[in-house]
């Protein structure tokens, strides 16, 4: 994958969308996303013009359940990062890390967390030209590692970039394993709990089964799909709700918290946010590493 990741862009599109809105009203606050994206997207996000001519004529019905999805997704995994910063996490990996801004916009992630970006090499590099646009300089409280989750040796790669198998650590995964075959998902499960110290920690969303396999009668959904086929993103990896448990005891991993989108939107909705209808085929689950 040498050109920038496409899904990548829209779920940075839809966090900088979800952060225009007021305090109140927003599920996530990504004040970097915007700048991940390209020039002539920005209009559609920042000007009023721009953001009612995109829902009048560019929003079919599963945009909008992504716009809805990806901020309610990426405050739940904020909210466990958290939780992990409170328990002493001494170094963070973000593992397809797309346009994540978690490294530049967290003040709490600035002091004693050692941060590791892995990416495929063509959204890593044109993250990194924004980033240096952004801020002047690439920053410095990242390092980054470009890789194929799905060809190269993680291990490898991560011990030349300084991953030290003694901290507390937590793997973010957030949008990711769908895209990988199940042979990558359990080599990358595998390395995790092989090589962090028992209460390290993994967070990631994962798509139904019938999405993958193309059974699902949700239209959005299906049209989803075919978008991403259309882009070479496919899906290609699923979850059953009811497995996600014993599927990671089964690869080393203990104390899982496994959320429906209903249950995030229990979690973290408030009258303030509007009405919400984000995908209801996602889960988002934590376990710790036994
Ligand atoms: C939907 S984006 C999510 C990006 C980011 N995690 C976020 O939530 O903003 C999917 C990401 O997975 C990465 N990805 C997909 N397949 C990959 C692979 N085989 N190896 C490394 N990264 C991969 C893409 O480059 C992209 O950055």
């Amino acid at each position: 994958m040498n050109k920038p990741s496409e899904t990548a862009n829209r779920v940075a599109f839809c966090r900088a969308w979800e952060s225009q809105k007021p305090p109140e009203a927003r599920l996530c606050y990504d004040p970097i996303a915007v700048h991940m994206l390209r020039d002539e997207v920005k209009p559609f996000v920042l000007t009023p013009e721009g953001r009612e001519f995109f829902l009048r004529k560019m929003a079919k019905p599963y945009v909008l359940g992504i716009l809805d999805y990806i901020p309610l997704r990426t405050q739940v995994i904020d909210g466990h990062l958290r939780d992990c910063l409170a328990k002493g996490l001494r170094q963070l990996v973000i593992l397809g890390a797309g346009y994540d801004s978690r490294a530049y916009r967290l003040a709490e992630l600035q002091e004693n967390v050692k941060i590791i970006e892995v990416d495929a090499a063509g959204t890593q590099e044109d993250k990194k030209a924004k980033l240096t646009v952004q801020f002047g300089q690439l920053p410095t409280q990242v390092t980054f590692v470009a890789l194929d989750l799905g060809k190269d040796d993680l291990a490898a790669n991560l011990n030349q970039a300084g991953f030290d198998s003694s901290l507390s650590t937590l793997f973010i995964w957030e949008g990711v394993t769908y895209f990988l075959d199940a042979q990558a998902v359990d080599h990358t499960l595998d390395y995790i709990s092989a090589h962090t110290p028992a209460g390290s920690s993994i967070v990631f969303d994962y798509v139904r089964p019938e999405v993958v396999d193309g059974s699902t009668r949700n239209p959005a959904m299906q049209s989803m799909m075919e978008f991403c086929a259309e882009i070479g993103e496919p899906y290609r990896f699923g979850l059953e709700p009811r497995q996600v448990e014993r599927f990671l005891n089964q690869r080393g991993f203990q104390d899982v918290v496994n959320l429906t989108v209903a249950e995030c939107l229990d979690k973290y909705l408030t009258p303030a946010h509007g009405p919400r209808k984000p995908m209801p085929e996602y889960g988002i689950a934590w376990a710790s590493v036994a």
